[in-house]
């Protein structure tokens, strides 16, 4: 676990599989087709998918590949939430859970710095 990571997870523990997944059932009951919630969720399947193909990757063309595809969903969703959804969640009184957000994507930035310096043919992309 990098520094950043463990800094991470001291300031923003992750939820678990299971909390996460009922968080996000939740959250698509309360969506409808095409509105701002459920583009958001869709995000987040296509950064988890993404995610899961870095994880099966097995070459470093794969790998380079995977990363680059996670990159750009990353980077777009990251765009989208730090310029709409986190100043509407300050806006709406949530100013301590929009700042908590700001930090998440500003470490996940980091965290993508970092893979690109670790090379693909290295274990420490494999799973
Ligand atoms: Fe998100």
């Amino acid at each position: 676990m990098s520094l950043i990571d463990k800094a991470l997870a001291a300031v923003t523990p992750q939820p678990d599989d299971e909390t996460r997944k009922a968080a996000t059932e939740k959250a698509r009951a309360a969506s409808k087709a095409g509105d701002w919630l459920s583009l958001v969720l869709d995000h987040h399947d296509a950064i988890r998918a993404a995610f899961a193909s870095g994880r099966a990757a097995k070459t470093a063309v794969e790998r380079n590949a995977a990363c680059d595809a996670l990159a750009v969903v990353l980077d777009g969703h990251a765009l989208a939430e730090e310029l709409v959804l986190y100043p509407a969640l300050g806006q709406a009184g949530e100013k301590m859970h929009a700042a908590h957000t700001y930090l998440e994507q500003t470490t996940t930035k980091a965290q993508m710095a970092e893979l690109e310096n670790i090379a693909p043919s290295k274990p420490a992309w494999g799973p």
